[in-house]
């Protein structure tokens, strides 16, 4: 399977995907330097998949395997004849001296490097290193991750760079423009790895056309060509990429497009209204709001188990979509928010068979039964460009940052029976809360706060009365993707004033607690 792309009239590098856990951090610093890039798992690309790509430089991603076992992967090999700058990563480097006619061999201890490393440079000059290596002791750090090692250079190449345990860390064939470095330049721990992609990018000589106000008018143009005169339906959540892809849709083909704003009753403090609001209104976006507080709430009444919680939820949210979808005439397109992790997780050779639906307010399944093409203008765009797509588009700021918000919503940050009455107070202690963060200026540095309103009363005093209310849990995690995260180290300061204003401010609750727990073990919703 090979993904078709859009972007045809941007200058294009192709990334050969050997396996690396960090393959999409190279897509990253490059889209972050406005490179359009793809990933492909080598077993797609061959020399007819070169010839119609058309790359202006090519990158080989590092991979868990070894050169050295029969049958390892491999690039075709006409990609050394396309005349095109080759970088090499790790496994790729290997790849590369080896098909060149270098030589690896397999790690020993004393060659073998996990982790932080340093290089050192080299009398050897190369644009490629331009600027890299520290002025103050012509070292770098650097993160290694490899058992092999390069023996025997390429002919045509020279070292620009060692390491303790690579002693050809970084080499040059400057002649045919092919860079090959053994440590990770696209992780965190290699600091200044991004200058290196940045020369690299030079010396190919992109021009850094991919912005997001082009891919707006290059998407704006595809999805008027893929839709034609049909009309679309999008299940608007209230989450950026559903905003978004919403937005720009509307802007292709206008009053085609009908959004659907499944109201679940387990949604914020105003939430509903400001995205009805700003759709309907503000933007002028045909949306149905369809109020089903009563449909849930009903079906979830007596529910304590959160895995039975998530189905309710979950079945009750595709039927009433299918049910509003149905009354929709003519329409033959279903928009989806899918974006790039999901497609490269779909055909990455690691990867499952199908694109990853992740959730409850996903309509997973629709398509097919409703007999409805997908539309999918995200599906070349990482998260935050995403949100400077948003942007671009004349989202609010502070709608387009907002944290993530789970599908089904409040349902899962009340542990236990839900009723209207918790939800009523946990609505307004969350709202609280999230005031106090955005106040103290802490909002963008938050991956994701919340409060979740536990099952349980204790008694408290407040002014000469006995109190007897509910307890109820801060949570503020940081994270990069939601699979791990870490406490928010609030100040106590900060945490005793918001304590006191949810007791306050909140009537129904007397006691606040902070959640200490990171993920693993935790998981960040309490449900
Ligand atoms: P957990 O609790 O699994 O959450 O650590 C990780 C991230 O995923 C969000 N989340 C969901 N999002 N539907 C969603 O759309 C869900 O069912 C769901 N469950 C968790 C959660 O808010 C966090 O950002």
């Amino acid at each position: 399977m090979t993904i078709e792309p859009i972007a045809q009239s941007h200058e294009r590098l192709l990334i050969i995907d050997f396996g690396s856990q960090v393959t999409q951090l190279i897509a990253r610093r490059l889209r972050e330097q406005n490179v359009y890039c793809e990933i492909h798992p080598y077993q797609n690309v061959d020399a007819a998949f070169l010839a119609e790509f058309d790359p202006k430089a090519v990158i080989f991603s590092g991979g868990p395997d070894s050169v050295m076992r029969e049958g390892s992967p491999r690039p075709p090999r006409a990609v050394y004849d396309l005349g095109v700058p080759i970088m090499g990563i790790c496994y790729g480097q290997q790849v590369m001296m080896q098909d060149l006619g270098g030589t690896v061999e397999a790690g020993e201890h004393a060659t073998a490097e996990f982790g932080r490393a340093y290089v050192t440079k080299t009398t050897a000059q190369s644009d490629f290193v331009d600027g890299w290596f520290s002025a103050e002791d012509g070292r770098e750090q650097v993160w290694m991750s490899h058992g092999d090692h390069v023996s025997k250079i390429a002919d045509g190449f020279e070292v620009l760079g060692t390491s303790p345990g690579a002693p050809f860390a970084i080499t040059a064939d400057v002649n045919r423009r092919f860079y090959a470095v053994q440590f990770h330049p696209e992780v965190h721990h290699t600091p200044n790895g991004a200058q290196l992609y940045k020369n690299f990018l030079s010396i190919a000589g992109f021009r850094g056309d991919w912005t997001m106000a082009g891919y707006r008018d290059q998407a704006v143009a595809a999805i008027r060509e893929q839709v034609g005169d049909a009309k679309v339906i999008c299940g608007l959540s209230g989450g950026v990429d559903s905003s978004v892809a919403a937005a720009l849709i509307h802007e292709a083909i206008g009053d085609q497009l009908t959004c659907v704003f499944v109201d679940h009753g387990l949604l914020r403090m105003g939430e509903a209204e400001e995205v009805v609001t700003m759709f309907r209104d503000h933007m002028n976006l045909s949306v149905i709001h369809a109020q089903e507080q009563d449909l849930f709430l009903g079906a979830l009444e007596g529910i304590s188990d959160p895995e039975v919680k998530r189905k309710t939820i979950g079945k009750l949210f595709i039927d009433v979509f299918q049910k509003y979808a149905d009354g929709i005439e003519g329409a033959a397109f279903l928009a989806q928010g899918t974006l790039y992790p999901d497609v490269i997780e779909s055909v990455s050779f690691s990867g499952g068979p199908s694109v990853t639906i992740k959730s409850h307010h996903n309509v997973g399944g629709l398509p097919e039964k409703m007999g409805l093409k997908l539309v999918e203008p995200l599906r070349e765009l990482f998260k935050d460009e995403v949100r400077a797509l948003g942007r671009e588009l004349g989202l609010p700021a502070h709608f387009i940052g907002r944290h993530p918000f789970p599908g089904p919503g409040l349902a899962i940050r009340c542990p236990g029976e839900i009723t209207r009455e918790k939800l009523e107070i946990l609505r307004k202690a969350d709202a609280v809360y999230i005031d106090q963060i955005r106040k103290h200026g802490l909002y963008d540095e938050i991956w994701q706060a919340f409060v979740a309103i536990l099952p349980v009363r204790t008694v408290g005093v407040m002014g000469d009365g006995r109190t007897y209310d509910y307890a109820c849990a801060l949570r503020a995690v940081t994270s990069v993707d939601g699979m791990t995260a870490d406490y928010y180290p609030f100040s106590h300061d900060f945490l005793g004033e918001t304590a006191t204003r949810i007791i306050n401010e909140v009537k129904g609750i007397n006691r606040v607690t902070y959640d200490i727990t990171s993920k693993p073990p935790g998981t960040i919703e309490w449900e």
